[in-house]
């Protein structure tokens, strides 16, 4: 019987090539390395597709198309958002098949993703496109925050752009959790303490500017209301008195019981 030839479905997404990119059943080292592959090689996808969005988003800022980039934004969102989700099918990996696994994987790490490291890298691509956009304006960045609806569609932007920054964290705090629960928090990998190397990056920033105008703001609406915002003024919180550690109060006594009519 001649094999069926491939439908144009097939031809135009390439299928018979993509289905050969993950190992056949006699070579994987255990049956969950499938879905180690998969999940793997659809985040290089996505990722590539938010590279792509983001360099999209950089030719629209610079042509001051505001509400196309608003539209690619939320493009960029949902495929975070479903980066991020995607973890989360690893939850049911066993720290003994993910062992397996690291054997056949080598010096592998993911800190070598091409589409990781563009992701670090495509926000200070993006921004400056945006700033010029300010510039151009003769407008300040507080004042899009002082005055959201005045400046509604940069102001759309400008959360647009911290919300990618927002997502960003959210996967890098999903990936630690699936990296504790798969190998524990102390097991030192490939660079040294992984928990270490991995909390380093929940600090990191893409877009500062955006989280400095925060503090700015707040800091004049401080300044402005200095008794509803003695917190905001000091930075300081006054811990809550700790109640007097000594021997437990002694039991109320019951009330009497009621007399049966
Ligand atoms: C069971 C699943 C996983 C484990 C145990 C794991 C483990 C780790 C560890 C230990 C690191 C720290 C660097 C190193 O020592 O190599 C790391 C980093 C990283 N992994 Fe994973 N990983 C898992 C799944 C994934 C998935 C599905 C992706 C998707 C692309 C991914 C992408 C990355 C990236 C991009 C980094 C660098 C993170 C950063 O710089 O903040 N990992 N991973």
């Amino acid at each position: 019987m001649s094999t069926p030839s491939p439908t144009d479905y097939e031809l135009y997404l390439r299928v018979p090539e993509l289905l050969r990119l993950q190992k056949p059943p006699s070579e994987r080292a255990c049956p969950d390395e499938l879905l180690f592959q998969v999940v793997h090689q659809a985040a290089e996808l996505w990722m590539k597709l938010v590279d792509h969005e983001m360099q999209l988003l950089a030719a629209l800022l610079s042509e001051g198309r505001l509400a196309e980039s608003t539209k690619t934004l939320r493009r960029i969102h949902k495929v975070l958002d479903l980066l991020t989700s995607s973890l989360e099918t690893l939850y049911t990996l066993t720290p003994s098949d993910y062992m397996r696994i690291r054997e056949v994987l080598g010096r592998g790490s993911g800190q070598e993703s091409p589409g990781f490291k563009r992701l670090l890298a495509v926000p200070a691509e993006v921004y400056p496109h945006f700033e010029s956009l300010l510039t151009k304006r003769h407008i300040h960045l507080i004042d899009v925050y002082r005055q959201p609806t005045v400046h509604a569609e940069l102001f759309q932007v400008a959360e647009g752009l911290i919300d990618v920054d927002l997502r960003m964290q959210e996967w890098r705090n999903r990936h630690i959790l699936l990296v504790y629960r798969t190998i524990g928090i102390g097991t030192p990998s490939l660079k040294g303490k992984h928990s270490e190397l991995l909390e380093r990056g929940l600090r990191q920033q893409f877009f500062p500017k955006l989280w400095t105008v925060r503090d700015d703001l707040y800091g004049e609406w401080s300044m402005a209301n200095p008794s509803g915002s003695s917190y905001a003024l000091t930075g300081t919180i006054t811990p809550e008195p700790e109640p007097p550690v000594g021997p437990l109060p002694a039991r109320a006594p019951k009330p009497p019981r009621r007399k049966a009519k």
